[in-house]
């Protein structure tokens, strides 16, 4: 077992403490509407017939606390704010966070195999976890990738997700010691430390490995697109909450930031079917930036 002396600080708790009535406001056609043309527009969130109860239930809490009566209220609130943290909170509130270590573990397999084979001899790896949580998505990456090239090894994985507070979870990079210890043998003393005191039950990821995961918020809807080049880009089990015009729009852009021969890895339970992105399939939850040395530089070294 890993051996820890120190105890890291706590992460942070959240939330201010704040006293709410338990009445739930109701929520009327009309509302639902404005709250669904709100998420669509600002972070293509397809909220669909049947989500009211989704709505209240998140956002009731939110709407009592900042004193507001009706959701009507809520949403002109958060449509005019002009800093735009309203909104930001209300997509931290709505999006929905699950995540797990090595998930959908196939992916896994082929970075380990025929991705790694593919890399150019001591390239610098650089991966971009696109719709990241609360970080056991991008910490698999790079653990996978340092286990194949060895500590040496220059990667770095780009971490971003539009949910702040999951980013704040991710460069804290702490999780219960029930996810790391279900890891492969050795993984959790390679690269955790194990929380005392406090942090009982507990582990933290160990700072030279934090410090290769660059968390950033990200619209994947809004933003424009980052600069840098990327031999694989996870966006994984996020374009569920999307409509197909929105999937379409994100496939392409996503595509246009791989590296000649770079990879999308999407969610197994998603699909690009008869999205037109420019990318050749390689297997369910696979895809591929045509043929290339998956060099960073586009002019092919
Ligand atoms: C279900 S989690 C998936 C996490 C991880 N990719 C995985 O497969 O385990 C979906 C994530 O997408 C994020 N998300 C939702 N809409 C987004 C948007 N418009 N831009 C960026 N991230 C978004 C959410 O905040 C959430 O953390």
């Amino acid at each position: 077992m890993p051996v820890m002396t120190t105890t890291f600080a706590p992460p942070p708790t959240g939330q201010p403490a704040a006293t709410y009535d338990s009445a739930s406001p109701t929520l009327t056609s009309s509302e639902f509407e404005q709250i669904r043309r709100l998420a669509y527009q600002n972070f293509g969130l397809d909220l669909k017939d049947g989500k009211q109860s989704l709505v209240v239930s998140r956002l009731g809490k939110e709407l009592r606390r900042l004193g507001f009566k009706s959701f009507e209220q809520y949403s002109r609130h958060v449509g005019s704010d002009p800093s735009g943290q309203a909104m930001l909170e209300m997509a931290d509130l709505l999006t929905t966070n699950f995540t797990s270590f090595l998930r959908e573990p196939a992916h896994f397999d082929f970075l380990r195999t025929d991705f790694i084979q593919q890399l150019p001899p001591n390239a610098p790896v650089e991966i971009w976890s696109a719709a990241s949580s609360t970080g056991e998505e991008p910490y698999s990456i790079l653990f996978t990738l340092m286990e194949c090239l060895g500590p040496q090894a220059n990667v770095n994985i780009l971490a971003t997700d539009i949910n702040t507070r999951v980013l704040r979870a991710t460069a804290d990079a702490v999780y219960e010691a029930r996810a790391v210890e279900a890891l492969p043998q050795g993984w959790p003393r390679k690269y955790f430390l194990r929380g005392n005191g406090q942090m009982q039950g507990k582990y933290r990821v160990k700072s030279e490995y934090r410090e290769r995961v660059h968390c950033q918020r990200f619209n994947l809807v809004t933003d424009p697109m980052p600069a840098a080049r990327f031999q694989a880009i996870f966006c994984r089990n996020v374009t569920i909450y999307f409509d197909k015009p929105t999937q379409e729009a994100l496939a392409k852009r996503l595509a246009s930031t791989l590296t000649p021969g770079g990879y999308l890895f999407i969610g197994h339970s998603e699909g690009l079917g008869g999205v037109d992105h420019g990318l050749d399939y390689v297997k369910p939850a696979l895809y591929r930036n045509g043929k290339g040395g998956l060099w960073r530089n586009s002019a092919g070294r």
